[in-house]
């Protein structure tokens, strides 16, 4: 399609798109762009491209206003088992070493599928953990789902697909982890449906690696026909981020057609036929640094029952980004403990720590943090009311705390706390970044907060 809309109005919507989303629209996709920013003029409930472009220039996007743009502009196109020279490799070479190099000690294993769309990506290696992985109790694996688009994540969590997602999938598959419905479609074994965890995550915005949303200490992170659609600056900053949210040999798997000695130079390059397949060397000069900000949904997102509340895109944990920093200092260690997924020993540096300066409260917030991690969420509760009696503004404990009473269920204390730092945040500027947040801005944490406020049922009279 040509595009009709002015010059003017296509570059500052593209330079937008770029900077919001990560989405590269060079003059030869305008078509491409005005075609779907007239689509998403009927979500906005605007009569046409032109007007919906001049909106959507007019003033800051919030996240809702990203949430609909990406899922008119992004490509969705997945299905079960693509690319299998580098499922092979992953199933052939990279799994097996790593069940073995950690049967003895830690058996953990942690895997993000980034950009994972209506699901096909996470849930084909989901099926792949279920053959490979011997005695499955024995393992602590986390398989992590992330995607911009709320209604592909809608649909990935749902786990029912029709034929068109196994056009490159063999026959036993079908038959052994799906059943199929009276309507024609099919719907997957939840024994693997449950291996995967859906958070929204934007790629170009949100912090990460963090604690918060459960993206550091990645052994192996799939981000497959994402970045090719990314312009140049964007994909760089994304496998800077992805080198950071790994550990130490841990690897990165792309697209072949997304393969660049350029882009990934900060990785060795592992030769599999027709796989692009990048490893992070042990001695890479790669910051080990996890930003603990707040960033989107560490929580585990099921079948919604209706529009997926924005709850599903926010933090439920701590944002520790406050702790006690400098080299050598405990809280360093703790926090460099963490990134690499060793969180006994994360906790332990976190209280040497809090020994050395007990009145600090970013400390405590720290080790709340940790403790969510360990799966202890009263231990962070109490972690974070210390934090909060030592600094009662401390707005990033309240909301972690809001957040973990939601989780329990006890709406009115959450609703207490999110409150509460809803009004500590009218004292920052929208544009102010949250000391020690890594690039939190107040404006974003209160949106955040308001779309978790939002899906608090309305009668909080029981709990
Ligand atoms: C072509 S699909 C790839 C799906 C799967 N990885 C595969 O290879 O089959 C691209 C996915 O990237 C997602 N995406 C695009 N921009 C994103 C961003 N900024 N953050 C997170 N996901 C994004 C899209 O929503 C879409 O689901």
């Amino acid at each position: 399609m040509q595009p009709t809309l002015p010059e003017s109005l296509l570059s500052a919507l593209s330079a937008l798109l770029a900077a919001r989303i990560g989405l590269h629209f060079p003059k030869e996709r305008w078509g491409d762009l005005e075609r779907g920013i007239a689509a998403a003029a009927t979500a906005f409930d605007l009569p046409d491209a032109a007007s919906c472009a001049q909106r959507l220039l007019s003033a800051p996007l919030t996240h809702r206003e990203i949430e609909i743009l990406a899922s008119h502009l992004t490509v969705g196109e997945t299905y079960f088992f693509r690319e299998p020279d580098s499922l092979d490799a992953f199933e052939q070479h990279i799994l097996p070493a790593l069940l073995q190099a950690r049967a003895h000690n830690m058996r953990r294993l942690r895997i993000w599928c980034a950009g994972c769309c209506t699901g096909e990506e996470p849930y084909s290696i989901a099926m792949l953990l279920d053959r490979l992985i011997p005695e499955h109790e024995a393992w602590h694996v986390t398989l992590l789902a992330t995607d911009i688009n709320p209604v592909f994540l809608r649909k990935a969590a749902e786990g029912e697909y029709g034929d068109w997602s196994f056009r490159a999938t063999p026959d036993w598959i079908r038959a052994r982890y799906f059943k199929r419905k009276r309507d024609g479609r099919y719907a997957l074994h939840p024994r693997i449906r449950n291996k995967v965890t859906f958070s929204y995550l934007n790629l170009a915005e949100d912090v990460y690696p963090a604690l918060s949303n459960n993206t550091h200490a990645m052994d192996v992170i799939f981000c497959r026909n994402v970045l090719m659609y990314f312009t140049a600056e964007r994909a760089r900053a994304v496998v800077e981020n992805f080198n950071r949210a790994l550990v130490d040999g841990g690897w990165l798997v792309v697209s072949p057609a997304e393969a660049s000695g350029i882009l990934f130079s900060r990785f060795a390059n592992a030769a599999f036929a027709g796989a692009a397949l990048y490893r992070k060397s042990a001695d890479a000069d790669a910051p080990r640094l996890v930003s603990l900000v707040p960033a989107p949904a560490p929580e585990p997102w099921r079948p919604l029952p209706q529009a997926l509340p924005e709850a599903a895109a926010v933090p439920a944990t701590a944002s520790l980004a406050a702790a006690p920093r400098g080299p050598g200092t405990p809280a360093q260690a703790a926090r460099d403990c963490a990134s690499q997924g060793r969180l006994d020993e994360a906790a332990a540096r976190c209280r040497e720590a809090i020994a050395a300066d007990k009145l600090n409260p970013a400390g405590h917030y720290l080790l709340a943090a940790i403790q969510q991690e360990q799966g202890y969420n009263d231990d962070a509760m109490q972690s974070l009311k210390r934090a909060l009696y030592l600094d009662p503004d401390f707005v990033l404990a309240h909301f972690a705390l809001g957040n973990l009473y939601r989780s329990q269920g006890r709406h009115r204390e959450a609703r207490r706390h999110f409150e509460h730092a809803q009004a500590l945040l009218r004292n920052h500027p929208t544009d102010e970044v949250l000391p020690e947040s890594e690039g939190l801005t107040a404006g974003r944490l209160g949106e955040i907060i308001a779309s978790v406020q939002s899906s608090l049922p309305q009668n909080a009279a029981g709990r």
